[in-house]
């Protein structure tokens, strides 16, 4: 009973079966498990058996001499190569499918960055961007063209049963199709520093019709300056090191910035936060460290411009 209940439990690891190569996955999966399970069974059991059937008996017991038994030997082979064989020819066979992009597949670009995903749609009149929240539609294969930005990550929806390294300098290729709208966790597997393990985001599974609306829609008209900040405080990594709800994260938490006195690692203090020294902590952050916190941000140079800023800057002004 216990044994039962122990395997239901194993089977229960399995994430919901969301792409159209998971069963075959899990097949393969499950043909070795089983296999393993009879033959820990047979030989665990038989050595059992047999240890107490021919224990020493008396201190007289002398071992019988036995030669070998070449038929026995050949089975004892040939069932296993047989077996592996089969494991083999059968995972190379769903390997090889899951390696192999359909011609007719959509493509969406992914940039992996410390520490978030970012999602480029070419086939979006707008050139849409996400962070972290990759939109497919549903029933079409798609190819994720992947690259990074500065060290490896990997790319993994558990429910695809899909894993693909994301690597700097280098564009590698992952396919899936989804047959039902569904969302999916997005997971991060390769150690990418601090923050590897808020890597993580959604895939939303959209019906066809559905995703093309999606890809014209413009998701910043009707947004208030602080609601572009916003965006921009996800799509440009804030949020890796920066919390909004008071966690200190490996940055200080931008809750109550405007409100709050900053002392910094040379003793200098602040004491009152003003828009001049949030735009000098984005462009030039090594300027002023707060004390208790690494030099650890990267430098936005080049990477913002002063209307983006003043984004940023209304943004942190509602985090009351
Ligand atoms: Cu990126 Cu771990």
């Amino acid at each position: 009973m216990f044994w039962w209940l122990s395997i239901a439990h194993a089977e229960s690891y399995f994430p919901i079966k969301g792409s159209t190569i998971s069963g075959e996955v899990d097949a393969v999966f499950d043909f070795m498990f089983w296999v393993s399970i009879f033959f820990f069974i047979l030989l665990m059991g038989g050595m059992a058996y047999f240890a107490v059937k021919y224990r020493r008996k008396s201190d007289h017991d002398k071992t019988p001499y036995i030669t070998h038994n070449h038929l026995l030997e050949f089975i004892w082979s040939f069932i296993p190569l047989v077996l592996l064989l089969i494991v083999f020819a059968w995972g190379y066979k769903v390997y090889h499918k899951s390696k192999h992009v359909p011609e007719n597949a959509i493509e969406i670009q992914v940039i992996g960055k410390q520490w978030l995903w970012e999602f480029v749609y070419p086939q979006s009149p707008l050139a849409k961007k996400t962070v972290n929240d990759l939109y497919v539609p549903a029933g079409v294969p798609v190819v994720l063209n992947m690259t990074s930005e500065d060290v490896l990550h990997s790319f993994f929806v558990p429910s695809f049963r899909v894993k693909q390294d994301v690597i700097p300098g280098y564009r590698s290729q992952l396919w899936f199709e989804v047959p039902e709208p569904g969302t999916y966790r997005i997971f991060c597997t390769e150690y990418c520093g601090v923050s590897h393990s808020q890597m993580i985001g959604f895939v939303h599974v959209l019906p066809l019709k559905e995703y093309e609306e999606w890809l014209k829609q413009d998701s910043s008209a009707g947004k208030t300056l602080a609601d572009l900040g916003k965006d921009l405080y996800t799509s440009k990594g804030c949020v890796a090191c920066h919390s909004t709800d008071g966690t200190t994260k490996v940055g200080p938490s931008f809750k109550g910035i405007y409100a709050r006195e900053h002392v910094f690692t040379d003793g200098t203090k602040l004491a009152k936060t003003t828009d001049e020294y949030i735009r000098e902590s984005i462009l030039s952050p090594m300027t002023k460290i707060v004390a208790g916190f690494p030099p650890a941000m990267l430098v936005y140079q080049g990477q913002i411009t002063e209307e983006e800023i003043g984004q940023v800057i209304e943004f942190l002004k509602t985090l009351k």
